[in-house]
């Protein structure tokens, strides 16, 4: 049961999954990540974390030399080989190596990097879910095309740090006082009177697998869920708060700041939400 490290075409090892200087995602950022769960050995949403894939492929013209149904084919090959019943994969593909450096891209960049990497991942931990966690806010200062999952993520990885160094769970970024987003690296929900509000879909938020499967759960089950922006007074005024990604879940948010959320405990309609993904999951 290998957690493996498939780099263009070929298995290798942690020390030989390496790519030129003259990467264009080292250079540019330029290419796409994705991280998809695995839960017995079964990709959870593959074909919401495909559509997401190629609808950045076709944003940003990654000239990835498969088609959807190969690519599909080798993640899940790569996950079959891995053997690892509970597992995450990061697949990243850049737009390849070329010399020299040009920050313009020519249809001669026909050979992106492709890698991927599968990994171990256990339940996440209950004591989170039970009682909840704090985030941080911080300005989102990201570009303006946030739907491309694309590994420019230096906005993204200052937020966490901001919130990682004050002992926070995760940092939720907003971009002026009244437009909070979204989580550095997951979606973000407050509860208002019964009903779920997130950002809705668009440019300036990555559209979130585990939110859209969210969505569809309070849909099913009587939960109003509205998408609509709001801001930072409506997040500390919360009567619960809650966020969502596909390696962490759904965790309730107790604390904002030096804030306490409703209660200071994870509230019913949270609670509800846990308790049906980890039904749609197989955990419950
Ligand atoms: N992060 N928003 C941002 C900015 C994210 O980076 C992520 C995911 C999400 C949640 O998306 P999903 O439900 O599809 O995981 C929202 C991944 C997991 C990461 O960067 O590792």
């Amino acid at each position: 049961m290998p957690e493996l490290w498939y780099l263009n075409g070929s298995y290798v090892s942690k020390e030989e999954a390496k790519v030129s200087v003259l990467d264009r995602g080292f250079l540019f950022g330029d290419g796409l990540y994705e991280v998809v769960r695995v839960y017995d050995n079964e990709p959870f949403c593959l074909k919401e974390h495909l559509d997401r894939f190629f609808f950045g492929v076709k944003g940003i013209g990654l000239p990835l030399p498969y088609t959807r149904e190969e690519f599909e084919g080798i993640i899940r090959k790569v996950i079959a080989d891995s053997n690892l019943g509970w597992a995450s994969v990061y697949w990243e593909v850049t737009r390849g190596t070329y010399d020299p450096r040009t920050h313009y891209i020519t249809p001669s960049m026909t050979k992106p990097n492709v890698f991927i990497q599968t990994k171990a991942v256990g339940p996440q931990p209950e004591e989170r879910r039970q009682n909840g966690v704090g985030v941080y806010l911080y300005p989102d200062v990201r570009w303006l095309k946030c739907c491309y999952k694309t590994v420019n993520l230096l906005p993204n990885c200052m937020a966490s740090t901001y919130a990682h160094d004050r002992g926070g769970f995760e940092a939720v970024m907003y971009r002026d006082q009244d437009h909070v987003t979204e989580g550095a690296s997951s979606s973000f929900f407050i509860v208002k009177n019964g009903e779920v509000w997130t950002h809705p879909e668009g440019d300036l938020i990555l559209s979130g697998i585990t939110r859209g499967e969210v969505k569809k759960l309070c849909e099913k089950n009587g939960i109003p869920f509205k998408e609509k922006i709001f801001g930072v007074r409506d997040a500390l005024e919360a009567d619960e708060a809650f966020t969502s990604g596909t390696v962490v879940e759904v965790n309730p948010v107790v604390r904002i700041d030096d804030h306490t959320v409703g209660s200071g405990k994870p509230g019913p309609v949270t609670k509800k939400i846990v308790d049906l993904y980890l039904k749609h999951t197989g955990q419950r």
